[in-house]
Formats: structure tokens, C-alpha cells, sequence
């Protein structure tokens, strides 16, 4: 059993593979926090737990025999209104008006497996013996609200997973105005904060920052995971680092708005709260309806960051990503977008399959333009019929060209969106995001559609399966490329308006389930202008995202890295494009291009068909490395050496689990004059084998070097003189 209940203690203790997990049913009733952290033996202690105290200007309560200020009270459910100041995890407004609760223990259920969230992403097992499951029943004694604290702890990783169900068992209607997904309060001590913000094209940068006294929060209003805040925060203990120190991390598996929440209190201890954003949210819970929480992953490291990206990583391999691709290797694919923009016809795209299969691409992409009237991105969202003007003969004859080059054919769609400039809007003006009598502001010349609301997904739902029906395509793109204003929804009635964000969400993720297991063949590839909604809440849905549209191989050593921290790179999509840069205007040369994307889910964005004799050769080389290593760039361990957020230099390695073989990424972004050469540590290899190295590239060489040596005296890097200048390195064990 991976969770035990200690009935004369009222404790709960979860150990989920190295972590324990412990909380209690206190003297009053309340349910406590009490550890989070390395694995222990038991924690049973009465001594060694909190004991009540009283604050000057705090309220005090009754706890057991004595009393206690609330807000000195470690707490697993905080909610508002008796004293506990800091920031709760659920605030409800009852029928009287009044916002006080206050949730006392019920009854508790533990059991083997994981329950499914009805409607909503989530983790999963395969065996009830992989985990346990803590279903906690508080309740509101005076309104009848309850609350079910659902906990998994995995047996197999450093991971245990949150939610909560909420429950009107009363008479009257409650408003929901805030219910977040996970909440504790760790204990004295000094922590840093690790996060990952940015914008469009520079997507997930690393940033550490000391907590201080008071409330710090990451957040998206914006109707998705979005670019600027990942819906991520790692708390690291000061001297927390890479490969060392303790790590409480949480990850919300939504894709929607979101708040992460770390308040360190007068007393100096640290609430931790994710969840959905209460900005703009409020939730009418009538008599007998439930709602819902998405779930959070809480990961603890005692080896500091890397080991918790590692238990991410595999965890949402295998247990968040789900379909036929999960565990296979992923195809590679040339994609028309930065090749043609909207300016193409079927003979153009056959040119580009052409040169494709000859270098061993696998998959053909035709991105945005195909459909309605599309010759900018001004028009036709929503008008999912093939333009034949521009794909003579139609899609059909078209994926059998591509077929006949050797390609497989895949398609891009932006399901969510419509064009004010679109025959669906013309017929439909109501089908968007809007608020009667309000202008709505258009971005990128389009509207949000109304994803809240059945009918609209269902049209949408149709139209998307008769393409895909229409042809033997094998892969889709999804897109988003914009986010929410003026947030109403024709369909819901005024009390409900504050619903609709989360409502869209629900919806978004009831058409991604319709379709994904309609087409269980098809290879789905979430995107939102590249990565803006690269969250684990799509990745139940898709096992890969679209990292950026910036391709830039110097600005993907920064994303890549960045989204090494929560995500696989099973999930990161890492494309060659041209050169000058489309986004920068960068030169780089092919090879460190071929680098930087070969350790990510492989392609390419340009006009191959515009190579030289040279470039075409070198290209067929990559493939054929990528083809060859692919298993264990896609499913190894992760492992980084040197972050480009804190010098000149970035580098990574993936490793494979039996630990015989692995790959290793370095590139000096900027060349420094009058410098030694470089050495770099690897990590994760076997110190009492031998690995051969071979150097994969236009400079191939070999030698045999041991594992600890390389682990500790580090390998001597070739001369770097140049500016953007990488090395590939194979290694495989003698
Ligand atoms: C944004 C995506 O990130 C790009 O790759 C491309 O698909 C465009 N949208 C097409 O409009």
C-alpha cells in the first residue's frame, strides 16, 4: 500500500515511490498538513506535530481541549472566514450572502488505482497496483457543502496527484467563487521560486527568485495556459540546485486560466496553492450539482531540479500522454508553413514531399491556407472545405501525390477560432465569445468560438471529421492563435456568465476526446503560436506540442531548455527552418540547426525543395542520425549540464534507462576570443562502464572513454571558434 491511515493518530501518511505525503484529522476536526518531502519510515509523533498557538490579533478557536489561531494552522483545505488570513484554496458564498465555511473531517476511503476526472484531464495507471487512492470527505456543517480531497500517490514516482470534487448536499444554491486544485503550507524555512513566463516566440524562460513576506502569484487571465506564466512552480530550498537539494514543485494539468499561489506568512512558512484562476470566475452550484477541480501534480526531488523534471517527464510519458503514439517513435516531418506561408498550390507541395522523401522524411504537413478562402489570415476560419483553386483535383489526389514520394499526409486545423471574414460567421455571428452591445476586439483578424456551448462544437466536430474522412491522413496540427476578450456566451444566462472560460475548457476538452478516439490512428500535435499552450492538460489529449514559432536554433537552446523543466521531449516539437532566421533574421549554419532540433521531435520548416547538392547531403545525414537514434532521443532520461539562462553556453543530454547508451547536446552561443578549450561533465552514465564517443556532424571521431571520467574530469570539447557553434556527441557503453 502506498497510503496508510494510522486510526489512533488520525494521520494519513502517502509515500509515493521516494516522497512521503502526511496529513492528519486534528482535534478540531480541520484537516492538517504535515510533511511533504524525502520518504519516511512513519510519522507518528504526537510531540513532534503542530501544537496549537495563539496570535496577538489572531482569532482563536477551539481545538481539541485548547485553542488556536487559524492562521497559525498548517492546512490542507483552507477556506475563508475564521481567522486563517492567507490565502485559501476554496471561497464560497452561501445563500444568506455570508462567505464564512469551515470544513471539518466526514469519512475517508483509500483504494488501489486512480480514479478518471469525469470531463477533464488527468494522470492515470494501467494497473490498480501502480498507485493508491485518498478520497477525504470534509464538509461544511452548516451549509452541507462537501468537499472529497482526492489523493493519488504513485508507487513508481516522486508524484502525488490533487483534486477536489465539491458537493452542494444543501438546500440552497452556493457560489463558488474560488476552488483550486491543491493547497498546503510547508514550515519554516527559505525558499526560492522557479517559474517559466515569456511571451509569443520565447516561450518558457527559466527565472529564480527569492519568496519574501507576502503573496507572489503566476497566473493566466488570458482563456489559456498561455506564453507569458506556465501553469508550473517549483519551490526550491535556497541551496537547491540541478543536481542537489529539495524541490516541491506543482503542475496543473489544465489549459486554461490559472493561478499558482505562494504566500510566506508573518510566522514564515510558505502556502502553496494552484489551481484554476478565481479572477473573473465564479461558479453557481445549485442544490445537488457538483463541481469538478482540474488535478495538480505535485513532485517533490531531493536531488534538486533535474531529478524533478525527470519524474515529470516520465510520468507524463507514460501516464499523462495517452493513444498509439504514446510509446511509439515519433515520425519526421517537413512542414509547409515557413516554406510557402499561404502562398502555395498542390504542385508545390508535391515539390517540397518530393525533395522530402529523398532525404527519408517521413511525413508531409500541410499547415495553414488549404481551406475556404484563405490567402492571408484575414478570412475563412470555421470554413473547413478544401479550396480546390488552389489543391487542383482535391485533398484526396493530393495525399496520394505526397503518398507516392513516400510521405505520409498531415493537415492543420484551428478548430477554436472564427473569421469575422468567414461564410460560418455570416451564418452564425453569435457562435463567438461576445457580450451583447460590446464591440469585440479581434486578434490576429479573429474571434474565440464559442466552445461553452454544444452546438457550435458539434458543427465544428462535423466539418473537422469529414476532412479527416475524406483521406488517408495520418497526422493533425491543432492551433490556437489568440486569446480570449470580451468573455460571455450567448447561451448562458447572466448568473452564469462568469462560468463561461471554464465551461470553454470543458467543452474544448469533450471535442479533443470525441476526436482523438474517433481517429485513434491519427498522430495529434498540439499549438498555439508555437507554445502557448504547452501544459499538461493537452498532452492528455496529444503526446507532442509545437514548442515555438521560433525556430531560431540560438533562441531554441533557451525554449528547449526551458521546457525541459516539466516537459519530455517526446512532447517538444524541434523543426530545421531557414536561415536568415524568419523570426530574428539569425544566420546559423545547417549542422548546429540539425543539432539544436535533433534533440527535440525532429523536422523541417523551409523549402526544401531550395536546397544545394550540399545542404540536401548533410540534411539526409540528419535524418538518417535522427532515424538511428530517435528511441532514445524521444524516451531516454533527460539530463541538463549548462543552462544558456546563466552563461554563454547550453547544454543537455538524454540517456537511455539501462544506461548503455546516450546522446549529449553543447553549443557555445557566442565565440569568446583568447579562451581555453571547454570541458563538460556528463551526467547520468554509468561510472563503471566505458562509452565509445562519436561525434555526429561533418567531424565525425571516436575513442573510448570511461563513465566516471567523464562524469567527473568531464570531456574536453573540440575548438569552438565561431559564433552559434554546437557539437552532437554519441556515446555507446563497450
Ligand atoms: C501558428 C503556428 O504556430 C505556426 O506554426 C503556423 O501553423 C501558423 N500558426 C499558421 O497560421
Amino acid at each position: 500500500m502506498t497510503i496508510r491511515y494510522d486510526e489512533q493518530q488520525r494521520i494519513f501518511h502517502l509515500q509515493a515511490a521516494q516522497t512521503s505525503y502526511v496529513c492528519q484529522i486534528a482535534a478540531n476536526g480541520q484537516l492538517l498538513h504535515l510533511y511533504w518531502g524525502k520518504r519516511l519510515r512513519n510519522y507518528s509523533a504526537p510531540a513532534n506535530r503542530y501544537m496549537p498557538e495563539t496570535r496577538a490579533f489572531g482569532t482563536q478557536v477551539p481545538f481539541g481541549d485548547t485553542l488556536a489561531s487559524p492562521e497559525t494552522i498548517p492546512a490542507e483545505c483552507p477556506v475563508f472566514g475564521t481567522g486563517d488570513y492567507r490565502t485559501p484554496m476554496v471561497h464560497a458564498q452561501y445563500a444568506d450572502g455570508s462567505t464564512v465555511s469551515s470544513f471539518v473531517y466526514e469519512s475517508h476511503r483509500i483504494y488501489g488505482g486512480k480514479p478518471q476526472l469525469p470531463g477533464l484531464p488527468a494522470t492515470y495507471v494501467e494497473q490498480d497496483e501502480e498507485a493508491d487512492t485518498l478520497e477525504l470527505v470534509l464538509r461544511d456543517p452548516l451549509t452541507g457543502l462537501k468537499a472529497v480531497l482526492l489523493y493519488t500517490a504513485f508507487r513508481d514516482f516522486n508524484a502525488i496527484t490533487r483534486s477536489i470534487l465539491l458537493v452542494n448536499e444543501g438546500q440552497q444554491a452556493i457560489r463558488l467563487h474560488k476552488v483550486l486544485s491543491a493547497s498546503l503550507d510547508l514550515p519554516q524555512a527559505s525558499y526560492d521560486l522557479l517559474q517559466l513566463h515569456g511571451s509569443w516566440a520565447r516561450e518558457r524562460s527559466v527565472e529564480r527568485v527569492r519568496l519574501t513576506p507576502g503573496t507572489k502569484s503566476i497566473e493566466s487571465r488570458r482563456g489559456a495556459s498561455s506564453h507569458q506564466h506556465n501553469p508550473f512552480i517549483a519551490v526550491m530550498e535556497q541551496d537547491a540546485g540541478e543536481d542537489h537539494g529539495q524541490v516541491y514543485s506543482m503542475n496543473l494539468v489544465y489549459s486554461g486560466n490559472f493561478v499558482a499561489e505562494m504566500e510566506i506568512d508573518s510566522f514564515g512558512s510558505l502556502r502553496m496553492n494552484i489551481g484554476i484562476n478565481p479572477f473573473d470566475f465564479s461558479w453557481l452550484l445549485e442544490a445537488g450539482e457538483s463541481f469538478q477541480s482540474p488535478e495538480a501534480v505535485l513532485v517533490h526531488a531531493t536531488h534538486g531540479l533535474g531529478e524533478m523534471s525527470r519524474t515529470y517527464h516520465k510520468l507524463y510519458r507514460t501516464r499523462l500522454c495517452r493513444g498509439r503514439y504514446r510509446d511509439a517513435v515519433r515520425p519526421v516531418l517537413v512542414n509547409n508553413w515557413e516554406a510557402t506561408y499561404f502562398d502555395f498550390n498542390a504542385d508545390k507541395i508535391e515539390q517540397i514531399a518530393a525533395a522530402a522523401g529523398e532525404l527519408g522524411i517521413e511525413l508531409f504537413v500541410l499547415d495553414d491556407g488549404w481551406f475556404g478562402q484563405r490567402h492571408n489570415d484575414a478570412s475563412s476560419l470555421g470554413d473547413w472545405f478544401v479550396n480546390e483553386d488552389k489543391i487542383a483535383g482535391g485533398l484526396k489526389q493530393l495525399v496520394e501525390r505526397v503518398q507516392e514520394k513516400g510521405l505520409q499526409f498531415g493537415i492543420w486545423f484551428e478548430p477554436e477560432m472564427i473569421s469575422p471574414e468567414s461564410e460560418l460567421y455570416r451564418a452564425h455571428p453569435d457562435w463567438c465569445l461576445h457580450v451583447k452591445g460590446r464591440d469585440r476586439s479581434p486578434s490576429r483578424n479573429q474571434y474565440v468560438l464559442d466552445f461553452s456551448r454544444a452546438d457550435v462544437r458539434s458543427e465544428i466536430t462535423k466539418r473537422m471529421k469529414d476532412i479527416l474522412q475524406s483521406a488517408p491522413i495520418t497526422y493533425v496540427k491543432w492551433d490556437m492563435n489568440r486569446h480570449m476578450s470580451e468573455v460571455g456566451s450567448a447561451a448562458l444566462p447572466p448568473e452564469r456568465q462568469r462560468e463561461t472560460a471554464h465551461r470553454y475548457m470543458l467543452g474544448l476538452y469533450a471535442m479533443l476526446e470525441e476526436i482523438t478516439s474517433a481517429f485513434p490512428d491519427i498522430l495529434f500535435e498540439s499549438c498555439s503560436g508555437g507554445g502557448g499552450r504547452f501544459d499538461p492538460g493537452m498532452l492528455h489529449y496529444m503526446p507532442q506540442t509545437w514548442t515555438s514559432d521560433n525556430t531560431d536554433a540560438m533562441s531554441r537552446l533557451y525554449i528547449q531548455y526551458g521546457t525541459s523543466i516539466v516537459y519530455p521531449i517526446s512532447a517538444t516539437g524541434a523543426h530545421i527552418s531557414a536561415v536568415p532566421n524568419h523570426q530574428l533574421g539569425r544566420m546559423t549554419t545547417l549542422e548546429t540547426r540539425g543539432h539544436v532540433a535533433m534533440t527535440g521531435n525532429f523536422g523541417y520548416e523551409l523549402d526544401l525543395s531550395m536546397f544545394t547538392e550540399e545542404e540536401r547531403a548533410l540534411a539526409k545525414e540528419q535524418v538518417a542520425t535522427y532515424k538511428r537514434y530517435r528511441e532514445l532521443i524521444q524516451f531516454g532520461e533527460h539530463y541538463r549540464l549548462a543552462s544558456p539562462f546563466e552563461g554563454n553556453t547550453a547544454s543537455w543530454m538524454i540517456v537511455s534507462e539501462d544506461r548503455t547508451e546516450a546522446i549529449m547536446l553543447f553549443a557555445r552561443i557566442l565565440a569568446e576570443p583568447n579562451v581555453s578549450r571547454l570541458r563538460i561533465r556528463l551526467k547520468g552514465l554509468n561510472a563503471q562502464a566505458d562509452y565509445r564517443l562519436k561525434l555526429l556532424g561533418s567531424v565525425p571521431a571516436e575513442g573510448v572513454l570511461g563513465g566516471d571520467e567523464l562524469m567527473e574530469a568531464g570531456l574536453l570539447l573540440p575548438q569552438m571558434k565561431k559564433d552559434f557553434s554546437s557539437v552532437l556527441v554519441h556515446l555507446a557503453q563497450v
